[in-house]
């Protein structure tokens, strides 16, 4: 008897999200029309289920609500199956190697979306991985969130390019995936962050060569007024990220002038929408006020990112 592999493996290397820099290779705008279209589909019985059969390992390294269930949901929609492995499950880098971890995956699963600490354990299980791998956050890029972030600003003005979105806070992962995907997609990025807190001058640049190509604008800078002046979103974020707790107290003090308040955004657009990825600090990065206000999408942005996966799951692994 001649046993036939169902699905044999795609040819050539698999395609990965490492960072938003990839948005502009995945082709962002198509990502975002079929995440649109998957959001106007999710109550229609007849949807699509590309991902039947396929399995979708998920690797938390560190807490999460909204990435751990937005891409349980997006899985289980299009038909495929999670399994989901928190911080205890895996030892990444300690029990085996990350590249070891990838091969082991690669003959089990197909795709692997990973939050971890060090981006170097994403890129290391990348090079050594036959499926995809999704980064679902590191201390350097957050790009799922981004492309959800994307999704948000084109639903609520009905566009992308020239839209100005301006950043207050940390320079951290959301501010680098930020920065990357707001410059591939023709945004004007502000960022701007207290002294010695500002975004890694690599990304900076490289979101510059991005945005040169595509009729965005990056600014980088410490002051929060100019940042915001005639913005269209006001973006924030936590000030001490996971990993980074043990600096809270001293950010608290470092940052305080950096909280998005009504008073900052009398200096915006008088459409201006206010974004956050959460899990949120309310007196901290944000006023409570402005979070929870008429201003606020970041309800829409949790949202969005079971669309935005669902798209990059179908063109990572159900088209693969
Ligand atoms: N915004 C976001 O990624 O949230 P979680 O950390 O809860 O996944
Ligand atoms: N910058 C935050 C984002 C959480 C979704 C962190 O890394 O903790």
């Amino acid at each position: 008897m001649t046993v036939t592999a169902e699905r044999p493996p795609a040819a050539g290397s698999p395609r990965h999200l490492v960072g938003a820099a990839d948005f502009a290779e995945l082709g962002l705008g198509a990502l975002l029309d079929r995440a649109d279209g998957l959001r106007s589909q999710r109550h229609a019985a007849d949807r699509e289920r590309p991902l039947i059969g396929r399995q979708v390992a998920l690797l938390f390294e560190k807490p999460s609500l909204r990435t751990r269930v937005s891409f349980e949901v997006a899985v289980n929609a299009l038909g495929g199956h999670a399994i989901a492995l928190g911080p205890d499950e895996v030892g990444l880098g300690r029990r085996e190697t990350a590249a070891d971890v990838a091969r082991n995956l690669s003959r089990l699963v197909d795709a692997v979306v990973l939050r971890t600490f060090a981006h170097a354990t994403l890129t290391e299980m990348a090079a050594a991985s036959d499926v995809p791998i999704i980064n679902a956050l590191t201390d350097d890029e957050h790009p799922c969130q981004a492309l959800a972030d994307l999704l948000t600003l084109r639903r609520h003005f009905g566009r992308l390019a020239g839209l100005k979105l301006a950043y207050v806070g940390d320079g951290n992962n959301v501010a680098h995936s930020l920065l990357l995907g707001g410059a591939v997609a023709g945004l004007d990025v502000r960022v701007a962050t207290p002294p010695a807190y500002g975004p890694d001058p690599t990304i900076v640049a490289r979101a510059g060569e991005l945005a040169s190509g595509s009729g965005g604008r990056i600014t980088v800078g410490t002051d929060a007024r100019s940042a915001v002046a005639d913005a269209d979103a006001v973006y924030t974020d936590v000030w001490a990220s996971m990993g980074r707790e043990a600096e809270a107290d001293e950010r608290r003090d470092r940052f305080a002038s950096y909280q998005v308040t009504t008073d900052l955004l009398v200096a915006a657009s008088p459409d201006v929408v206010a974004m956050h990825c959460m899990p949120a600090h309310r007196g901290e990065e944000i006023a409570a006020e402005v979070l929870d206000g008429p201003r606020s999408v970041a309800l829409e942005q949790a949202e969005n990112r079971r669309y935005v996966q669902e798209a990059l799951l179908i063109a990572l692994v159900g088209e693969a």
